[in-house]
């Protein structure tokens, strides 16, 4: 590869690193993001989980061979871990292709299940950089996860398409008196439970529930919970499921079912990743909805975010 990109891309995570693991330590925070498709010649994206990188490469570059892409690699993988000191042997490298028109998200991709464990503030939790295409723990909620131990002291919790259940464990930690945790995938459920049970005392009131989300907010009590978090995927489709999920065209029929399921003056903290997304407001039943993105956007994704959160009153 050219050496002056390869110097360019050098330089750049130097300054990221530099800047964004100031604030880290600053914030005593382990695991973060160090780089993301800052050059589009070098379409990665970095973070740190303690003393180990998970490196992901969205997108080939074109007009690449497969030998002019592992030369390329080669070269770029010593620049990074040189630029963080760490040795190449922890750099973990996954590539996340484009199947079908979208990112094939929840897909795992191999069977060798190496497992760690890393801590976010006081918490731990299961990480696994080889086999699925997420590590395990979404590292741009860190602050909502926080808003929702402080909130949560003997609410009823529930976590919607909770994937491994951090903030099941942040609602556990922060004195939730229930805490529901729902997916669809039994995988991620069963991860769900093992981070509860790293961080808390098992207890019946912690329910693991396998189900469709939409089919499930059919089922529930009325005016139950306190606390809600809904972070669902942009589309989802599955045999499990009766219909497919578009979080656009779905969003508010989901929103107005589980505000129902709440008590008066209970939280519901919506979140998307769909880039284009526009909250329908008016077709929303809610006592007050606020835009929150920007107060839940950490340090490491400052002006590089690109999901939507809203803090929703019934
Ligand atoms: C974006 S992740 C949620 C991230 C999670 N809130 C967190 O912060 O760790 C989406 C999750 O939704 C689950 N899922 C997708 N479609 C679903 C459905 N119809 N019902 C329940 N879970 C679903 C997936 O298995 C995945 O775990």
């Amino acid at each position: 590869m050219n050496d002056e990109k390869l110097q360019m891309f050098r330089n750049r995570l130097t300054k990221m690193y530099k800047h964004i693991s100031k604030l880290a330590r600053r914030q005593l925070v382990t695991c973060y993001r160090v780089y993301d498709h800052d050059l589009p010649e070098f379409p990665f994206c970095i973070e740190i989980y303690e003393d180990k990188v998970y490196l992901a490469e969205y997108q080939r570059r074109h007009g690449m061979t497969e030998e002019e892409h592992e030369a390329w690699l080669e070269s770029c993988i010593p620049a990074i871990s040189e630029v963080l000191q760490i040795p190449d042997e922890r750099i973990y490298f996954r590539e996340r292709r484009r199947k079908a028109g979208r990112l094939d998200q929840y897909e795992k991709l191999a069977s060798e299940k190496e497992f760690f464990i890393a801590k976010e503030s006081d918490l731990s939790f299961k990480i696994n950089l080889t086999d699925y295409l997420d590590t395990g723990l979404f590292l741009d909620h860190r602050i909502t996860r926080g808003m929702v131990r402080d909130e949560a002291k003997d609410k009823r919790v529930l976590n919607l398409f909770c994937y491994t259940g951090s903030f099941s464990v942040y609602a556990a930690a922060g004195g939730a008196s229930e805490v529901d945790s729902v997916d669809l995938s039994k995988t991620y459920l069963g991860w769900a439970e093992e981070n509860m049970a790293l961080n808390a005392t098992m207890h019946p009131q912690f329910r693991f529930i396998h189900a469709d989300v939409k089919q499930h907010l059919d089922e529930l009590p009325a005016d139950h919970y306190d606390l809600v978090v809904m972070d669902p995927p942009t589309f989802s489709n599955s045999k499990r499921m009766k219909d497919f999920l578009d979080i656009q065209r779905d969003h508010a029929d989901l929103i107005n079912k589980t505000l129902r399921a709440m008590r008066s003056g209970g939280i519901l903290y919506f979140s998307t990743n769909y880039r284009k997304f526009q909250l329908e407001q008016e077709k929303i039943s809610a006592a007050s909805i606020k835009d929150i993105t920007g107060a839940t956007t950490p340090f490491d994704f400052q002006g590089k975010l690109f999901r939507w959160c809203y803090k929703i009153l019934k």
